[in-house]
């Protein structure tokens, strides 16, 4: 719009600021836009299944599916040829095959480790292949450590006992290929415990990402369904409780003292506080997890035509930036890289 003439007898007192100058178009609003998610920033998280012979969608996960291992390639360039920075593997095994221990998730020849290694094997460092280092999908109780009777017989998930577990398969995954080991647990000590176990093995490149504040929050329900997960009860016990944020910082702390190399917050928007107060402190770059329920909700109200998804997804996005995550986890990082990129 052109500059209008000005009227100084009808309206002597002008503005002295006028921030609308800086948004009056859409050159000028790129020209001082502060942060906006890059394609490289983003991580997309991948389910891969034992014994199905075509993808399977997931009812609450719209466009979101459990793969084979020739569909997850596929999906796969699809995101590197787009720009995504990283995938994130979770494995899904069958039923029949989950055990008290998890013990498939160690087994080199598992769902999980088969996928992150044909990965890496048709990828290289062309994409990041990151897996997730956790008993959950694994154990046929869906706890994310053993569980132990304490001895006043109460069933509890053993902190202690699961920490070699998350050491094996911490090793396993590495020796898969992965560049990247995601410990999403929550047991104490446990980034100590597979850092030392991967330096022990001579794999001192494979970084860490921490999820060091994971909330016992009620967003994860559709990734429940997506890994057919066995769980009864709830984490609260090990996730964080949502009326906290002081623990986020002894969480932060401690993972960086135990050699985290990617500190994450998840999950995203109901924790946006948590996103910057970690961000205002970590001294390594922080992560934040956009989980299956933002993805689920968003989806929802955009199917029934009442918000513009295209315009939901970036600025979901743009605000977990805006909250100073340097890397997003989302289940639309394919979609929301080409968006990026026009
Ligand atoms: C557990 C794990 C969960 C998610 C990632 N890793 C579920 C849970 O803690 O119950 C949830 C991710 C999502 O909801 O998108 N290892």
């Amino acid at each position: 719009m052109a500059d209008t003439e000005a009227h100084p007898d009808h309206d002597p007192i002008l503005p002295v600021r006028r921030p609308r100058r800086l948004r009056s178009s859409a050159t000028m609003r790129n020209l001082v836009a502060e942060v906006e998610p890059a394609p490289r920033q983003l991580i997309l998280p991948m389910f891969v299944a034992e014994g199905i012979d075509a993808p399977r969608p997931i009812s609450s996960l719209p466009g979101v599916v459990q793969h084979t291992v020739d569909s997850l390639l596929r999906a796969v360039e699809e995101a590197a040829d787009a720009g995504v920075g990283a995938v994130d593997l979770f494995g899904v095994p069958r039923p029949e095959d989950k055990d008290a221990t998890g013990s498939v998730a160690l087994d080199p020849d598992g769902i999980l480790n088969r996928g992150v290694r044909a990965v890496r094997e048709r990828f290289g460092d062309d994409i990041l292949v990151c897996a997730d280092t956790c008993l959950d999908e694994f154990t046929d109780h869906g706890h994310c450590g053993v569980l132990a009777t304490d001895r006043h017989g109460a069933t509890v998930v053993d902190n202690d006992a699961t920490l070699p577990l998350y050491a094996d398969m911490a090793v396993a995954q590495a020796e898969a290929g992965a560049h990247l080991v995601s410990p999403s647990g929550m047991m104490d000590g446990q980034v100590r415990v597979i850092r030392d176990a991967l330096d022990r093995r001579g794999f001192t490149d494979v970084a860490v990402m921490a999820y060091s504040a994971k909330y016992a929050g009620a967003f994860y329900g559709p990734f429940r369904e997506a890994v057919g997960s066995s769980l009864q009860g709830d984490r609260r016990a090990y996730q964080q409780d949502p009326r906290n944020s002081r623990e986020s910082l002894v969480e932060v702390q401690a993972d960086i003292d135990e050699g985290a190399d990617i500190v994450m917050v998840k999950p995203a928007m109901p924790f946006l506080d948590i996103v910057r107060t970690v961000a205002d402190m970590s001294p390594v770059p922080v992560a934040a997890y956009q989980v299956s329920g933002e993805y689920a909700m968003i989806s929802a109200a955009a199917e029934k035509g009442w918000i513009d998804r295209e315009a939901a997804v970036l600025e979901s996005l743009t605000g977990i930036r805006r909250a100073g995550a340097d890397i997003i986890l989302t289940y639309w990082a394919t979609e929301a890289a080409r968006l990026l990129r026009g």
